[in-house]
């Protein structure tokens, strides 16, 4: 069964503990942290000092932290420390990507690598090795209650298909505009972990909405 992971941009940020503890299972341990510098994307959110609080008071999460912003690479121990489980930088940004990756697993964290819907799967192929995880944003970068582009779901295919090929166990992860209807085609193309944000924070009964995700099919 795939994972959900809620984007806590959503969230109640006067009241984020609380909002964190409603989202959390068992069986859905993950939150998506997105940090945003308003250069890479046209938006601004939240970063190293809100992650340390959190990851004090929901020790329990696994924290997925999604960064978009230009040079990650001065910044990946600060979230590893912080707290994060996995750190995600964009194969658009400024600083050298493989290093990075490296950089994040020798932190000792999961290394993941993130593409903006106008750039092609394959130009990540070259980088696959270095990462365990790839994540696929369905809608630009940069707010959430975007509407998913169907695009994306080719792109996991296509990932899914050359990490098969490869032998490589890649995780796929899918991120904008994920709900119980557009999370069908991605289960069915391969994905293991949906981002959703507003589909999960807006909704008044979280937890029933996460299951809806996880469980959709075709
Ligand atoms: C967008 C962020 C997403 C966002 C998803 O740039 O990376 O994680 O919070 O929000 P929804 O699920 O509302 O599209
Ligand atoms: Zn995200």
């Amino acid at each position: 069964m795939p994972q959900v992971a809620p984007s806590i941009l959503s969230a109640d940020f006067a009241n984020l503990e609380r909002d964190c503890r409603r989202v959390l299972t068992q069986n859905s341990p993950i939150l998506h942290f997105d940090v945003m510098d308003g250069v890479f994307v046209p938006n601004l959110s939240i970063g190293v000092p809100v992650l340390e609080s959190l990851k004090k008071a929901v020790p329990e999460a696994i924290y997925d932290v999604h960064l978009m912003i230009v040079r990650p690479a001065a910044y990946v121990e600060a979230f590893a420390k912080a707290g994060a489980n996995y750190i995600t930088i964009h194969y658009e940004a400024e600083s050298d990507v493989a290093d990075t990756l490296q950089a994040i697993r020798a932190l000792g964290c999961k290394a993941g690598l993130s593409l903006r819907p106008g750039t092609p799967p394959e130009a990540l192929f070259p980088l696959l090795d270095a990462a365990d995880l790839v994540l696929v944003m369905s809608v630009e970068p940069g707010f959430g209650g975007q509407a998913f582009m169907p695009g994306a779901v080719d792109k996991i295919r296509a990932l899914r298909a050359e990490a098969a090929r490869r032998g490589l166990p890649l995780l796929l992860e899918v991120d904008g505009g994920i709900n119980a209807e557009t999370a069908k085609p991605c289960i069915a193309a391969g994905v293991d972990i949906l981002v959703a944000g507003s589909a999960v924070f807006k909704a008044e009964h979280p937890v029933a909405v996460i299951g809806a995700i996880a469980g959709a099919t075709a």
